[in-house]
């Protein structure tokens, strides 16, 4: 069993630089701090470099503020051989208030890689809880849709 960590959290304040045309978070700045979250995660877990493979389900539920508090959340929910499977979710809100609101959440696919940039092997994390199955089972099905409706969408796309 591995003793890495398996969850990262930052937090900071976004900034009047964050904003798009109507004054809200731009959402390609929020994406960029999902993969930024992910990105610390896993390597974190694997003690690798690691590289975006896929972001999926990706939601924005509602828009973030300049000056609000961001809360990012991001954790391994399956790993495979030198895939790691991260969930990120993005809460935001007043600093004074106590609560903050989830704004975004997606799934991201990582792979660790050497200097040669062939993926390597990453330390197995194996789900314990109830809450754990149930989130390694939403991997588990984001990684079964992808692959049964990959070559169908590659068809489509050419
Ligand atoms: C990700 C990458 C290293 C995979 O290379 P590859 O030759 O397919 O490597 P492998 O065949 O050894 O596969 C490695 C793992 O990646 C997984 N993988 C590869 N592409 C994937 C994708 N699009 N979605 C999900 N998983 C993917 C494989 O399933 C495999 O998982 P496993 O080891 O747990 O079984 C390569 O495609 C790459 O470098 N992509 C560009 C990454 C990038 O530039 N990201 C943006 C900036 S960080």
């Amino acid at each position: 069993m591995s003793t890495q960590k398996r969850e990262i959290t930052l937090r900071f304040l976004s900034q009047p630089t964050d904003a798009n045309f109507s004054g809200k978070v731009h959402g390609g700045t929020a994406m960029k701090w999902l993969d930024e979250a992910g990105y610390a995660c896993a390597s974190g877990w694997s003690g690798r470099y690691c590289v975006t493979a896929f972001v999926g389900n990706i939601n924005f539920r509602q828009p973030i503020s300049v000056g609000h508090l961001i809360e990012l959340n991001a954790r391994i929910i399956h790993t495979g051989k030198s895939s790691m499977y991260i969930t990120v979710d993005l809460s935001s809100g007043e600093t004074t208030s106590e609560q903050l609101t989830k704004a975004m959440h997606c799934i991201m696919v990582f792979v660790a890689i050497d200097e040669n940039r062939a993926s390597v092997q990453v330390p197995c994390w194996v789900p314990s809880s109830e809450e754990d199955l149930r989130l390694e089972k939403y991997a588990l099905t984001i990684k079964e849709l992808r692959e049964s409706k990959k070559h169908e969408l590659d068809l489509i796309m050419g």
